[in-house]
């Protein structure tokens, strides 16, 4: 069993590959629809994971997706389920299991992450519909106070029970504590930050028994804020995450797969090159993008069956962009150029 968690773990972060966050909640899948005018009914979802799933070359970039629940039991047109679609892709499926963030009790803007309450149920049942791997996110808002240390620890713990559940069901588990980088701080106060909300982290997870090499970490870039008037560039972001990253993930973690949070798809592009530029390091860094990977698949689509065609070429490109920052190869000129198309 530890073997295959390990296989997997590393098979999510091979060479040139990364991850497709596919995971939006009913609430957050509404609000990516609302603004291209599509309305969110079961059938206009399981069209638009369709499109993604069914992406011609798609699994050179994209080792594994994420699915929500309801995607998870939905089929392609022809009647493929769509784990067995991607795993005959050579993708493997994962599943997001927590169920969102609610306010933490008896603090002031901060959240703790519901879902542990069945979940060992619910993790038998999904890896019964194909899931190998697993999504728990926490998230901490960063002010000039916060986050709290409660809010840290509650997470953190909360994030290895999850993490255990996982590893006794044979599912590996991607640990997501994410630091949200909206408002004015600097990049020093999100190293500080992220700092401590990871060395949290690595000790509950130690505490509890997780191995850690059956685990992926999917962390926030170290950034300064969305609304700072000062922005710190790549090489800067490069320099402050991978300084977060060295000094409180363990070397045996195979690899980090980050999320983009609010970034645009092409800085999220760049700065996950500008790590990879400055190789080797000890864990593979890789991507788990959401918004990054279908912010111009989403416009394309438009929800126009006439569409289609020109949405998996834009989900094509930018797969084959985050390919190349897996390597540190990515450059700005292969955003225009003619062979990024299929
Ligand atoms: P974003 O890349 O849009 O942040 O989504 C990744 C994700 O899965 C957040 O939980």
């Amino acid at each position: 069993m530890a073997h295959d968690l390990h296989e997997t773990a590393r098979a999510l972060v091979a060479e040139g590959k990364g991850i497709l966050a596919a995971d939006e909640s009913d609430g957050t899948i509404k609000k990516r629809f609302d603004p291209i005018g599509v309305e969110s009914t079961e059938e206009n979802r399981r069209n638009y994971r369709e499109l993604l799933f069914t992406t011609q070359g798609a699994e050179e970039f994209i080792s594994g997706v994420i699915l929500f629940d309801e995607t998870i039991r939905q089929s392609a047109k022809g009647g493929t389920p769509f784990p067995e679609l991607l795993e005959s892709k050579g993708i493997i499926p994962g599943i997001k299991v927590d169920k969102g963030t609610k306010p933490l009790a008896l603090a002031q803007g901060e959240t703790i992450t519901a879902g542990l309450d069945g979940l060992r149920e619910r993790l038998e049942e999904y890896r019964s519909l194909g899931a190998r791997f697993a999504k728990w996110r926490a998230t901490y808002s960063i002010s000039d106070v916060l986050p709290s240390d409660d809010c840290i620890w509650t997470n953190a713990h909360a994030l290895a029970r999850y993490a255990a559940l996982c590893q006794e069901a044979g599912i590996v588990p991607i640990v997501e504590p994410e630091v949200l980088q909206d408002g004015t701080h600097t990049i020093e106060r999100s190293f500080h930050v992220s700092s401590r909300v990871l060395a949290a982290v690595y000790v509950e997870l130690s505490d509890q028994r997780v191995d850690i090499e059956g685990t992926l970490l999917k962390p926030n870039m170290v950034l300064s804020g969305y609304d700072a008037a000062d922005r710190a560039g790549p090489d800067e972001v490069a320099e402050r995450t991978l300084a977060c990253l060295y000094k409180h993930v363990p070397a045996a973690v195979p690899g980090m797969v980050f999320l983009s949070g609010g970034q645009s798809d092409e800085d999220a592009t760049a700065n996950l090159n500008a790590m990879n530029v400055r190789r080797p390091h000890p864990w593979q860094l890789s991507f788990s993008f959401g918004r990054a990977l279908q912010a111009p698949v989403l416009s394309a689509w438009r929800g126009k069956p006439e569409n289609v065609e020109a949405a998996q070429r834009a989900y094509y490109h930018r797969a084959r962009m985050n390919g190349a920052a897996r390597s540190g190869a990515y450059t700005a000129e292969m955003e225009r150029s003619e062979t990024s198309s299929q």
